[in-house]
């Protein structure tokens, strides 16, 4: 005997890990039919739904892996507090047109003048443009690298870094 179509629309949808769809399929599929909408905008719904959780899903790993202490956004740093640094570059920043050129911008500064603050807030936008963010202490890198290399495993471990296309080494300093 054939499975019934019921259980294997879930049957497949579970099998293509497609678990969005699976946990709103049938319910929309009543909404749909009483808002009589056509086959295709089902679909889109549907797929867009499974879209959105994928890249919700796939934004949180890349904060995971990002190692950040803090999570700081650009819209709370106040430019006007900083009178030597120019809104224009920041702005140019944020578009984060220097990952994709892969330029280094270092920022320098007393302390307390939210070097880290940007730095994070950049890496931010990074992540959220999709683009994976690894955030770490200079000194906390440096021993790291002199542990890999005592290890001879220092060109693996540049290696994983390198799979970052942008990596943020605060308190250079
Ligand atoms: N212009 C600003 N607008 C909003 N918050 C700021 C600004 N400058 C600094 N802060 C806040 O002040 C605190 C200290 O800033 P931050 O840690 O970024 O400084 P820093 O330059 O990295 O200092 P350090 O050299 O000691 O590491 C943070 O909580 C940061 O969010
Ligand atoms: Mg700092």
């Amino acid at each position: 005997m054939s499975v019934p179509i019921y259980e294997r629309v879930h049957h497949n949808l579970k099998r293509l890990k497609l678990m969005t769809i699976d946990s709103l399929v049938d319910d929309h599929l009543e909404i749909a039919a009483k808002e009589k909408r056509t086959t295709l905008e089902v679909l889109d719904y549907l797929l867009d739904q499974e879209r959105k959780s994928h890249e919700d899903r796939a934004l949180g790993i890349r904060m995971r892996l990002s190692g950040f202490p803090m999570e700081k956004r650009l819209d709370d740093f106040d430019m006007s507090f900083q009178p030597s640094l120019d809104p224009t570059v920041i702005r140019d920043l944020a578009s984060l047109r220097f990952i994709h050129h892969a330029e280094n911008v270092v920022f320098l500064g007393p302390p307390g003048v939210g070097k880290t603050h940007l730095a994070l807030s950049l890496g931010s936008e990074a992540i959220k443009q999709g683009i994976r963010v690894y955030f770490v202490n200079a000194s906390n890198l440096i021993e790291r690298l002199e542990k890999a290399s005592h290890d001879k495993r220092l060109e693996e471990r540049l290696k994983a870094l390198n799979k970052f296309p942008l990596l943020i080494v605060d308190e250079m300093g």
